[in-house]
């Protein structure tokens, strides 16, 4: 077990009505809030109406900034700058899923720069000041309400690349399990599909296969991912597996599941990113796609073990083999595409795919070559 530092210093308000909570502790913060969200979503299921009266009785005025778009862009991250800093705000509000509260961590820091908010995803430092944030999530998936992650894409060069700094974990994020109920079906297993993605990437990268207790937090995540998803699909109305994906969502990519892994490779999302900044998929359909790919690739090249004890754990199987097709069966019980033909994605694209993956593997600073990843592409054809 290597050596790790653990901090994360979201503070998660957690359960039923907890919307009214979020806007108290924004209140806190200041008088003058940005409000992001997406393209109406919230404004079918309450959250919009819950949201701006909780504000508003605590003295917090609002400018929106609606439209954000799944895989958010550039182009509207500035103008949610330009917004924020011509309205004097001095707080973000974020409701929706991860593509909103991106989109806001990315407002937050961009305001508080003296140049373009591209910079933070191109190399240059990550940002070292950002407007305090606060989220409503509403889609359990990709962790960014209590993490310190946020990806854009730049539209105009189809890069679709990330940034991090502690100055973006949100300050207050509101879970209430209830706001889920409405996911359309796609959605639910994007969003656990993603979950499971971002546990499997430390657990199988891992620097050190000696860390029994992050190796069981990573099988219990899992274990709960696919339970309370099964849950969800019989019975869309199941409060508890609801309030169990969300949680599981969240602490999988809190900083929790790769304590004393002493260093981990985000491959699956480096490929991933290519997909859905070319072909504009939803992120959780692309890592459907590359996964199962991705592990036949690591079978092939690190052996059994991993598959083997991961699938033991979690699916109750007995060969690295029956664990790649267990995720694969789960995948396509859950409803998301495995093969990239299912996402009308051509395999005749996979050089321009592996490029683009490329940039982001260079970024991350990870040592893989472009014929490896055309490889392992190969294995979702
Ligand atoms: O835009 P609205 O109308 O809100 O609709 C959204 C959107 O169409 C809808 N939705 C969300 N909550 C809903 C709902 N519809 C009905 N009822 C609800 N309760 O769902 C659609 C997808 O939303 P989106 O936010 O795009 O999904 P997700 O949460 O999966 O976020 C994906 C984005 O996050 C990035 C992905 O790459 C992608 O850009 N990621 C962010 C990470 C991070 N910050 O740590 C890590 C991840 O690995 C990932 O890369
Ligand atoms: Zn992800």
């Amino acid at each position: 077990m290597q050596n790790f530092t653990f901090v994360n210093p979201t503070r998660i308000l957690f359960g039923k009505d907890v919307i009214g909570k979020l806007a108290a502790e924004a209140a806190k913060a200041g008088k003058k809030a940005l409000l992001v969200y997406g393209g109406g979503s919230i404004k079918k299921n309450g959250v919009y109406n819950a949201l701006t009266a909780a504000l508003a009785a605590n003295g917090v005025a609002v400018t929106e900034h609606a439209g954000v778009k799944p895989n958010p862009v550039l182009s509207h991250t500035r103008e949610g700058i330009k917004k924020a800093l011509a309205e004097g705000c001095d707080l973000i509000v974020a409701a929706g899923g991860g593509s909103v509260i991106d989109e806001a961590k990315a407002i937050a820091a961009g305001t508080k720069y003296n140049g373009d908010v591209w910079d933070f995803f191109s190399g240059k430092p990550a940002p070292r000041e950002a407007l305090p944030l606060f989220t409503v999530l509403t889609l359990p998936a990709t962790g960014s309400e209590m993490n310190s992650g946020c990806v854009i894409t730049n539209e105009a060069t189809r890069q679709k690349y990330s940034t991090q700094s502690p100055v973006l974990f949100p300050k207050v994020s509101a879970l209430d399990p209830e706001t889920t109920l409405t996911l359309p079906r796609p959605q639910i297993a994007y969003g656990a599909v993603d979950a499971l993605a971002h546990i499997i990437e430390g657990y199988f990268t891992t620097k050190d296969r000696d860390v029994e207790i992050t190796d069981e937090v990573v099988h219990a995540l899992a274990r709960a991912i696919v339970a309370s998803t099964e849950r969800i699909l019989k019975d869309p109305a199941d409060y508890n597996a609801r309030a169990s994906m969300m949680w599981s969502a969240t602490l999988a990519l809190n900083g929790l599941a790769t304590c004393g892994y002493g260093g981990t490779n985000f491959i699956n999302h480096a490929i991933e990113h290519a997909l859905s900044a070319i072909y504009d998929i939803a992120h959780g359909a692309g890592l459907a796609i590359v996964m199962p790919a991705w592990f036949k690739h690591h079978l092939a090249t690190e052996g059994p073990a991993r598959l083997e004890k991961f699938g033991h754990a979690v699916f109750g199987t007995s060969s690295a083999e029956e664990t790649i097709a267990a995720f694969e069966a789960f995948f396509r019980r859950a409803g998301a595409p495995v093969r990239l033909a299912e996402a009308a994605i051509p395999a005749d694209a996979i050089p321009e795919i592996a490029a683009n993956a490329m940039g982001l593997i260079r970024m991350w600073g990870m040592k893989h070559e472009q014929p490896e990843i055309e490889k392992i592409l190969r294995n979702a054809v």
